[in-house]
């Protein structure tokens, strides 16, 4: 944490703050954060990155449910740029949310005050810049929030917790591959995968401890497995979730997903690897090759350094992970962040209001290779499309402008949207016809990922979704060829972007808009327009 972080816990001030979000009992946590260019050397050769209060990755945020998060980000840089904070549902409150479809972009040399709540989440979050490529170059950083005194958490309380947010990474300035997609091409294979910004790091504990390790993809394409040589890993939540607690040798995260582990040191007291290496999920003629990270798990009493075989990487191949993916399970009588059981929620016996299928493709569109769903290129409009709709500024966006099916239309350039009800609950399968892997990720929600399967999903692949003890999360892997079905209960209402979590797809058009909307326009809802919002487009001067 910077000497500039603040943070203001007393009551006073809390009067001053007239948000609607107010609740009195819940913390404030001020931040001050700037963003510049600096240089750091990730691969052994210096490069220009992006810096948060001079760190890469960012400063890491340790917040607790329910905390009112005040965060006055100055850009520095010579671009238009916005963080968002991935897996923060952002209760009635999209306008808090950092993407380019709910907020103008903070101009260069200027500043803008994110105020958000933690509201009812538990869990290893992340957060990073959402505007152009930026993200390929850093200003990420990890978002942990904390249970309330008055929540019981189904473990006991490691002695410590370690974040890794382990992601692949480029040599090339993020410029440099901004044009390469502009011109059509896609993002090269990765030149290395990082730990925390690094390809050395270390992390020490007590022997016989246990300690929660924190693991996020923060990559741009590349699943990875990581394992602890000679521990396992309990899994205890999953993006908010608290799943059953099984042990595993090792564990595939896609990218845009976090998983809280808990690893006891109950092994000699010596120094182990940690690993985590690229999964291509291809095999033969043209497959990539593999990226390695390791660190060092450091008993405090070792006795000597790292030393025998690293640990194997889970087979890679798509029916392993994926069954995997289906041991991830709710823990139907643990508590979330709320006190009540997760099991208490039926989402099984949920009627479904709407299905769609979003199937992701490669078109050629203008001579370019742009990437699509359902045949739809997503473009940004000047203005937000948050702004456009609470401003009634026609000519943004239209509603249904991508179809609930794929269609055998041919592909083109679009400002998707589609429109929804507060209330509605939905199901959305993805298919993924490429051969590479897909991960989708949903602002404002977790959901439940209740299917899994390979080939086309058919009406038939209903009958094997669990319909009990799914979690919940934000983020979806869908393997080459194959689909995963999500449920998801329309309760937030606002503007929130389905997303590529593959930053270069994203940016190339995979991504769309969900509106949650209600005729009763009503603070209880949603909240209003914050008076500090940018704005830009055709909603200049409109505050
Ligand atoms: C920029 O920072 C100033 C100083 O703290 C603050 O008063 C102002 O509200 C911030 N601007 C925005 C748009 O949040
Ligand atoms: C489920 O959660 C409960 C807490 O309610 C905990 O005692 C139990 O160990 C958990 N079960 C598994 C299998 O993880
Ligand atoms: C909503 O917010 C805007 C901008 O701060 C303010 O001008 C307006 O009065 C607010 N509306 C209500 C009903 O509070």
């Amino acid at each position: 944490m910077g000497k500039r972080d603040l943070i203001c816990l007393c009551s006073t001030i809390l009067a001053l703050w007239s948000v609607s979000f107010v609740q009195a009992e819940d913390a404030y946590r001020y931040f001050t954060w700037t963003v510049t260019y600096g240089t750091a050397s990730p691969l052994g050769f210096s490069q220009q990155i992006i810096l948060i209060n001079g760190q890469f990755p960012g400063p890491k945020l340790d917040l607790i449910t329910n905390d009112n998060v005040i965060i006055n980000v100055y850009n520095k840089l010579d671009q238009p740029f916005l963080i968002t904070w991935n897996g923060i549902k952002q209760r009635k409150n999209s306008w808090q949310d950092g993407v380019l479809g709910t907020n103008c972009p903070i101009p260069p040399n200027s500043n803008f005050t994110y105020k958000f709540q933690t509201k009812d989440q538990i869990g290893s979050y992340t957060y990073f810049p959402s505007t152009l490529l930026h993200r390929l170059a850093g200003g990420f950083g990890a978002l942990n929030v904390w249970q309330r005194s008055v929540i019981a958490i189904p473990y006991p309380k490691p002695v410590g917790d370690f974040t890794l947010l382990v992601g692949d990474w480029y040599k090339f300035n993020h410029k440099v591959l901004q044009r390469r997609l502009d011109s059509g091409r896609y993002l090269p294979f990765p030149d290395g995968l990082l730990i925390n910004g690094q390809t050395h790091s270390t992390f020490t504990g007590d022997q016989g401890k246990t300690y929660m390790f924190r693991v996020s993809n923060v990559g741009f394409r590349t699943s990875f497995n990581f394992r602890i040589q000679n521990h396992q890993m309990k899994v205890v939540e999953v993006e908010g979730s608290h799943v059953i607690q099984n042990l595993y040798d090792s564990i595939d995260v896609h990218v845009g997903q976090s998983v809280t582990v808990l690893v006891t040191l109950n092994q000699s007291p010596k120094d182990y690897y940690i690993v985590a290496s690229t999964k291509a999920f291809s095999s033969g003629k043209g497959a990539p090759p593999v990226l390695k990270a390791t660190a060092v798990l450091h008993y405090s009493n070792s006795q000597s350094s790292v030393s025998g075989t690293q640990p194997a990487a889970g087979p890679d191949n798509v029916q392993w992970s994926l069954n995997q993916a289906k041991t991830f399970r709710w823990n139907l009588t643990a508590n979330a962040a709320r006190p009540n059981p997760q099991g208490s929620y039926h989402y099984g016996t949920i009627p479904i209001t709407r299905r769609f299928v979003f199937a992701n493709s490669v078109p050629t569109i203008g001579g370019k290779q742009r990437y699509a769903v359902n045949g739809v290129s997503f473009i940004y409009p000047d203005t937000p499309l948050k702004l456009a709709d609470f401003f009634n500024i026609p000519g943004v966006f239209s509603l249904n402008s991508i179809q609930s099916y794929p269609s055998g239309n041919s592909a083109s350039l679009g400002t998707s949207v589609v429109g929804t009800n507060l209330h509605d609950f939905i199901e959305i399968v993805f298919q993924n016809n490429e051969r590479s892997m897909q991960s989708w990720h949903l602002d404002g929600y977790d959901f439940w990922v209740v299917g899994f399967g390979i080939g086309q999903w058919t009406q038939a692949s209903t009958a094997t979704y669990n319909l009990v003890d799914a979690p919940t999360r934000h983020t979806v892997q869908v393997y080459p060829g194959s689909w995963t079905a999500i449920f998801v209960t329309l309760d937030n209402q606002g503007m929130w972007n389905l997303r590529s979590a593959e930053w270069g797809k994203q940016y190339l058009g995979q991504q769309l808009y969900v509106r949650v909307y209600s005729p009763y326009q009503t603070f209880a809802n949603e909240y209003n327009i914050s008076s500090n919002a940018l704005l830009c487009g055709k909603a200049v001067g409109r505050l």
